[in-house]
Parts: structure tokens; C-alpha cells; sequence
């Protein structure tokens, strides 16, 4: 079982990382992880979009500049974290979906345009943690969901997100622990 970890966080006392450790400590598998504050992973500038545009044409689909979007696409299972940032995620985070939303790799186009998806992964799960309070349709989690849907035909996204960590008086830990009971039940009560 190959777990693609896509990280977000920040690299010190980052409290959605503590979130994504639980998460997956519950799972099996082999993790391979893109932390992608080391990656550093520049948006598809013109250049960029103009040699992937090529290579596609030519069939390189195999070319290293597809590593990550075949990475994506080959994952079992994939668990992102990511805080809540200006109201949805990290700009590395969508600097990363630009570079593995490739035609070919992670979907296609069917002949009447729809989108279908050819990842492997049945769940996505989405880790967070916010420092006010985001609403059910937080755009950051939202916005995965629907590529995942409209894209990847990942049709099982689940979300955790601890809220309010930044509101005056909050008890952080007691926040945090309450998200992690939910972690567990959720997976006390998978079917495998
Ligand atoms: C650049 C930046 C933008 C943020 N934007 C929001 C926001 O829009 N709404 C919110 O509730 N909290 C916001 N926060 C607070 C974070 O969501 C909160 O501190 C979160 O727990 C950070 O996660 P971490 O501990 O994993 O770094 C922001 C924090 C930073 C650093």
C-alpha cells in the first residue's frame, strides 16, 4: 500500500503536522512524503506550461518534469495537510496541483469533454488546523474535494480540521485532542 503524504506545514510546531502524524500512525502502508516547504515548487510559469504543453503533444509522459503528477496518480492512498491560510491553504499547496494536473497523468478528457479521472487512490483525506473558525465549506478543503470529483475521481475526501486554535483563551490542547478522538473513532470504525 503506497500513502502519498503531501505536507503543507510548516517544518516547526506546526500544529496541523501533529494532526497528519495521527492520522498516519492509523494507517498501513509505505509512506512516501513531499513536504513541499523543502520541495519548493514553482507555479507552471509560461516557460514551464510551454515544454509540458510539448511533451504531452510528443507523448513524454515519462519525462522527470511528470514525477510528482505520476507520483499523485500511482498513490494507493493520499493524505494532505495543510493550515488554513487566508481562508483556504498554503500557495505551495496549489503550486503543487498545477504541476500534477497533467492531461494524461492524473485525468483526461472523455470525447464530450468530461473529465475522468485515472488516480488510483479511493480516499483523500485532508488534515488542517485553523486559527479562527472556517464553516463547513471552507474554501481550502472544498476546493480539493471538488478536483478530486471533477478531476481525480477520488470519490471518497474526508477533512479534519482543529478550529479556533487562535482565539483568545482557547485551549489549544484540549482542541487538538478533540480532533485527534475524532481521528481515532474515524478509524476505529473503518471497514477494511
Ligand atoms: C499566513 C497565514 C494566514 C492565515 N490565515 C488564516 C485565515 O484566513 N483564517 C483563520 O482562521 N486563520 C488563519 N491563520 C491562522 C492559522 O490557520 C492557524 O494558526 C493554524 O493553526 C496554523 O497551523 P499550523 O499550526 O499547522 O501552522 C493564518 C495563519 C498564517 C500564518
Amino acid at each position: 500500500m503506497k500513502i502519498l503524504f503531501i505536507n503543507a506545514c510548516r517544518e516547526e510546531g506546526s500544529r496541523t503536522k501533529t494532526l497528519a502524524d495521527r492520522v498516519l500512525s492509523r494507517m498501513s502502508g509505505e509512506i512516501t512524503e513531499v513536504a513541499l516547504n523543502k520541495e519548493k515548487i514553482t507555479p507552471v510559469f509560461d516557460d514551464v506550461l510551454s515544454m509540458r504543453d510539448r511533451l504531452i503533444e510528443q507523448g513524454r509522459l515519462d519525462d522527470e518534469m511528470f514525477g510528482y503528477a505520476r507520483q499523485f496518480a500511482d498513490a494507493d492512498e493520499i493524505v494532505i495537510a495543510a493550515p488554513f491560510w487566508d481562508l483556504s491553504f498554503p500557495s505551495a499547496l496549489k503550486a503543487y496541483f498545477e504541476v500534477i494536473n497533467v492531461v494524461g497523468i492524473t485525468f483526461s478528457y472523455s470525447t464530450d469533454g468530461t473529465p475522468v479521472g485515472h488516480c488510483r487512490a479511493k480516499r483523500l483525506i485532508y488534515v488542517s488546523s485553523a486559527g479562527g473558525y472556517t464553516g463547513e465549506d471552507a474554501f481550502g478543503f472544498g476546493y480539493v474535494r471538488a478536483l478530486c470529483e471533477s478531476l481525480y475521481s477520488i470519490k471518497n475526501t474526508v477533512r479534519f480540521c482543529a478550529e479556533g486554535l487562535d482565539i483568545d483563551g482557547a485551549d489549544v490542547d484540549e482542541i487538538l485532542k478533540r480532533e485527534i478522538k475524532k481521528i481515532d473513532n474515524y478509524f476505529d470504525s473503518e471497514v477494511i
